[in-house]
């Protein structure tokens, strides 16, 4: 895979609900200079999330914010962006963020989620409202596959259905469990969601708008 870096680091919102481990691999890419991006600020729509830990550590600056406290989705995704807006971002990375956002105009093809289950190939069953994580992998076993993976693709208002960028099979063995195969999907994963955003930012250099603030 080719590294060359771009002009001057993308930088990446990255919005968690959980554990971080997306995150986690997102930081550790940067610092090996596999992605050539900065991310400076987590949201988390969880209080007390693991992410917001793996944030701190790392010198990222992590806010919370929650559905709960905003009457719609409407008003909830227009607190989201404005709590990115001072931090100049051109890419939404989702790592592991279990809300529903609002994807304004602007936003349009600028926003990356990770799914761990072939796209569109299982959508009818392990994808949509609800289905994530453990869930995806319990429905991919309930259904028989012998072929799950893992699939980056752009966030649009619909859960789980923007448009596929990539993928990574995975094969399913006969004696999986929820945990064998979250893990061994998990692996490629981390191999996959780095790669991709590398992709989209020499695909689309003109989207980068940080350049101009940063020369
Ligand atoms: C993975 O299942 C990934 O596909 C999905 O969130 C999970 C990772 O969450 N988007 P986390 O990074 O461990 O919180």
């Amino acid at each position: 895979m080719h590294k060359a870096a771009t002009a001057s680091p993308w930088n990446l919102g990255v919005l968690l609900s959980g554990t971080g481990r997306t995150l986690e691999n997102l930081i550790a890419a940067i610092e090996r200079g596999d992605l050539d991006a900065r991310i400076p600020v987590v949201i988390s729509s969880v209080p007390g999330a693991r992410g917001i830990e793996i944030a701190g550590r790392a010198g990222i600056p992590a806010r919370v914010i929650r559905r709960g406290d905003f009457d719609s989705v409407e008003a909830y995704s227009t607190a989201m962006y404005e709590a990115l807006a001072p931090y100049d971002i051109d890419l939404i990375v989702m790592a592991g963020y279990l809300r529903k956002l609002s994807i304004e105009p602007e936003w349009e093809g600028r926003v990356l989620n990770i799914h761990p289950c072939l796209l569109p190939e299982a959508a009818e069953y392990a994808a949509g409202k609800g289905m994530y994580g453990d869930r995806v992998h319990a429905a991919v076993l309930a259904h028989g596959d012998i072929v799950s993976g893992c699939t980056v693709h752009l966030v649009t208002n619909e859960f789980d259905a923007g448009p596929p960028m990539a993928k990574i099979e995975v094969p399913v063995l006969p004696d999986d469990s929820v945990a064998t195969l979250g893990a061994r999907v998990f692996v490629e994963e981390t191999r996959l969601y780095p790669e991709t955003i590398r992709e989209y930012m020499h695909a689309h250099p003109h989207l980068k708008r940080s350049a101009l603030v940063n020369g």
